[in-house]
């Protein structure tokens, strides 16, 4: 505290963490938490919190912000319209993603999104990088510097033609992952089955978008997700698969897991909310705006993601954000309503409704607790990719982000979002909490009712290594081969 005493003072908060919750006032002074105890001073503002729940900002660690598409696709959300939706959902932290080229530097796509963030992010952002061509400069040189300078996580696809890896060029990464540190995110599926799949189904005339699902089976996910396990273990390195949609890719983390792998897992929102069914008819187009990969599967699927989240199988929650309009030429139906499911950009937009969604469905439906809810939303993001305890926790010197949780009922529509979309697949869904205010750095971001926020706002943050558990290697093991 200094002389004059707190900037903003809350008063009489429910403070949650991912260790504990607590009564009490919490005191800011220049964005950051300085005090946490019973009848602090006057601050120089004060919010009478009246005994709600305050968490700590979200981060959200998987999100699609002006990402570069092939035309005419185009992400609906830049950083301006996406980061002020985070932040009136009570995410005060975003980390999107550089996707290098290929036969481009890494460094050029970082220097082109920071052009894209800088001035125009309303909360504070990181970005993963998506390495796509690691040639021997970029394995020598470029990632080592690179997670040295904080971009310490990155994104390897087993997938997609502009993206994939082979699994030679995934050991490559993981090899200097596990030299430099740094956090692998993998994308766990198996991409011959599914261009088989595609192609088997579009020579039947089934290009509707539910075959999107059908194109990518839960086995084609198990199998990535066996593949990126292995691949860690004969590297010795810890990995992190994005996106588990349902119980076989579960089972696969499970069994690493109870082998002592450092295998870490994230979850989102359509894998508890969405079914397959969710993609539509035979005939029917509308479900293009479910199609994402993977897939949204079944019930049984959701009630495994739903324990993964209660047990602590998975370690982050994120939105794996990806915004495209339903209508006009750039979005979901390029080419109009009739486009076959391959050329359905993947993908559904959900960076505003991730944390209610879990604050409804998970605590106040009786499924995690509130600090596991801190620890999927915030606190393990943070120590995931290297941010914490700057941000993810409510502590002494933390900064000063937080969500002060109402409690009321009512159902979703996309006009209540600030996202630059034009739907939400969540509409019609009943919500039973949404922030009544979210506050970066001490600044009031949103009020409940409007965003308060400014583009400029959000400050780019270098990130640590991953603060997680160790890896093995660090613990004296080393691999025959080695
Ligand atoms: O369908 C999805 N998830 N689209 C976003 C890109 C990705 O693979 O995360
Ligand atoms: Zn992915
Ligand atoms: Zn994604």
């Amino acid at each position: 505290m200094t002389k004059q005493g707190f900037d903003l003072v809350l008063r009489d908060a429910v403070l949650a963490t991912a260790g504990d919750t607590c009564r009490a006032d919490l005191g800011i002074v220049d964005g950051r938490i300085v005090q946490i105890g019973r009848g602090l001073a006057p601050g120089m503002c004060e919010i009478d919190v009246a005994g709600r729940v305050v968490t700590p900002g979200g981060i959200d660690a998987h999100c699609h912000l002006d990402q570069p598409m092939a035309p005419p696709v185009k992400l609906a959300d830049d950083f301006f319209t996406g980061t002020r939706s985070a932040a009136c959902g009570g995410t005060t932290t975003v980390i999107p993603f550089a996707a290098q080229r290929k036969g481009a530097t890494v460094q050029a796509a970082i220097d082109d999104y920071h052009q894209r963030a800088g001035g125009r992010a309303c909360v504070d952002y990181a970005f993963h990088l998506i390495l796509t061509d690691p040639t021997p400069t970029v394995l020598a040189e470029e990632l080592p510097r690179l997670i040295e300078a904080g971009y310490s996580s990155f994104k390897l696809y087993m997938t997609y033609d502009a993206l994939k890896l082979s699994d030679a060029q995934i050991l490559d990464v993981l090899d200097v992952a596990r030299v430099h540190g740094g956090m692998a995110m993998i994308h766990a599926e198996n991409s011959d089955c599914i261009a088989w799949l595609t192609r088997r189904l579009e020579a039947s005339g089934r290009t509707a978008p539910r075959f999107h699902a059908v194109s990518r089976p839960m086995l084609v996910e198990r199998e990535g997700a066996h593949r990126a396990i292995a691949l860690s273990e004969l590297i010795d390195v810890p990995i992190l698969l994005v996106h588990i949609s349902g119980g076989e890719a579960v089972a696969q983390i499970r069994e690493a897991r109870a082998k002592g792998l450092n295998v870490y897992a994230e979850t989102c929102p359509q894998y508890l909310l969405l079914t397959a069914a969710d993609l539509g008819t035979d005939d029917s187009y509308f479900g293009a705006r479910c199609v994402c990969s993977p897939p949204p599967r079944d019930k049984s699927s959701q009630e495994q993601i739903w324990q993964g989240l209660a047990d602590g199988l998975f370690t982050v929650f994120s939105s794996d954000h990806s915004p495209f309009n339903l209508t006009g030429e750039d979005g979901k139906m390029p080419g109009g309503q009739q486009v076959a499911f391959r050329h359905i950009p993947n993908g559904i937009p959900g960076i505003e409704t991730r944390m209610p969604l879990l604050y409804s469905e998970g605590v106040l439906a009786g499924r995690i607790s509130l600090n596991r809810f801190v620890e999927l939303t915030a606190t393990q993001p943070a120590r995931a990719y290297g941010l914490y305890p700057r941000k993810g926790t409510l502590a002494i010197g933390s900064d000063a982000d937080l969500v002060i949780w109402e409690e009321r009922e009512f159902t979703l529509a996309n006009e209540h979002l600030h996202h630059a979309v034009d739907y939400t697949p969540y509409a019609g869904m009943t919500l039973r909490a949404w922030p009544a205010m979210t506050l970066l750095r001490g600044q009031v971001v949103w009020d409940g009712k409007r965003f308060t926020g400014a583009p400029g706002q959000g400050k780019f943050l270098p990130r640590g290594l991953p603060s997680l558990a160790p890896p093995s290697a660090r613990k004296g093991t080393r691999p025959d081969w080695r």
